[in-house]
């Protein structure tokens, strides 16, 4: 039978899994995220503001490139993730006196960008910038340099590795609605003034339990529309606990209604989930009683079902 990248590859997508340092030490789970089944990889935290530079002027790239190394070493590509974001963002920046936030934000940006230029296919460079009713968030950033931050992150960005494709990511934005139109202003807008921009990332935290979101193929579509490239970046599905027939079924809707969403839109590149084990899934630590939301269990074995339901949407028979 063919990996879920082999069925993606064939209808010119990529599929990928997040992961994490302290993962790639579970040989178990590396001979799966190894083994032909991702053709993409995205760090999960070790490429974030709060890792690479903890200080101000002292960088750390080391979780990051062992995650390119085993990329590279698998025949992977890489989303890196991320640059600019309000969380997992170190003291030191938001207590920057806010005229010195520029100059620490495009420091971090060029540094981190360089170092890693030619060995990632994507950046994801501002992360989720928006409130849920499409209103800039608030923060360092925005308190600095107003929502013109956004501009000024592509620009430094493309200029430290124009082969680079520059994303903005963000959550909630997969369907029709206030987030997304927010999203959808914003990128329309730096076309217009020639920004750098080359994708939008739909991260794709679903939830059974709030619905499956609005047109979403409609939705990735707009975007193409505007010259952009689209993809699913962290798609996983979440439920309640403890699972059941009808929960699984709900969600292994989700993902093939996720998977044809893409499929359908010329521009939308790949599809990303957010690591592929229960084992590791973030779920838990944040949404307290949710969880089995990824295509394979705590023991790293398949479910039938949703690993089923992913390949039969790619195209697998
Ligand atoms: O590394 C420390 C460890 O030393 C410590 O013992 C442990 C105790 O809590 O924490 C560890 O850090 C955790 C880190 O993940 C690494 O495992 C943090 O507490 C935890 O908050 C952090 O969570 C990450 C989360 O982003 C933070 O916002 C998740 O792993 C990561 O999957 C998640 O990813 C985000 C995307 O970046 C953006 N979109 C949403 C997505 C899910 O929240």
């Amino acid at each position: 039978a063919s990996t879920l990248d082999q069925l993606a590859k064939a209808k010119g997508r990529y599929f990928g899994s997040a992961t994490d340092n302290s993962e790639l030490s579970n040989s178990a789970y590396t001979a799966i995220l190894g083994g032909g089944e991702f053709g993409a990889t995205t760090p999960g935290n070790s490429m974030k503001w709060d890792t690479t530079e903890p200080s101000r002027g002292s960088f750390n790239f080391s979780g990051g490139d062992q995650i390119v190394s085993f990329a590279k070493s698998h025949n992977m590509i890489v989303r890196g993730h991320n640059l600019v974001w309000h969380q997992q963002l170190p003291n030191w920046v938001s207590s920057l006196p806010s005229n010195q936030v520029q100059a620490a934000m495009e420091n971090h940006i060029t540094t981190e960008v360089t170092h890693y230029k030619g060995q990632l296919y994507a950046w994801d460079v501002v992360n989720e910038p928006f409130n849920e009713d499409g209103t800039f968030r608030t923060d360092a950033f925005t308190n600095a340099m107003g929502n013109g931050y956004i501009a000024d992150a592509l620009r430094t960005a493309h200029a430290a590795d124009p082969d680079a494709k520059l994303y903005l990511n963000d959550y909630n934005i997969e369907g029709l609605g206030a987030k997304s139109d927010g999203m959808y202003n914003l990128v329309k807008s730096l076309k217009q003034q020639g920004v750098p921009i080359d994708g939008v990332g739909f991260e794709g935290h679903l939830a059974i339990q709030y619905g499956y979101p609005t047109n979403m193929q409609q939705n990735m579509q707009r975007f193409a529309d505007l010259g952009v490239d689209v993809a699913v970046t962290e798609l996983d599905v979440r439920m309640q606990l403890p699972a059941d027939t009808s929960k699984v079924s709900t969600q292994a809707q989700y993902y093939t209604d996720a998977v044809k969403a893409c499929l359908a839109v010329t521009r939308c590149v790949g599809i990303t989930i957010w690591d592929y084990t229960d084992k590791y899934s973030w779920i838990p630590g944040t949404f307290s009683g949710e969880g089995s939301a990824l295509p394979w269990d705590e023991n790293l074995n398949k479910k039938p079902q949703i690993y089923g339901a992913i390949s039969t949407a790619l195209g697998g028979t």
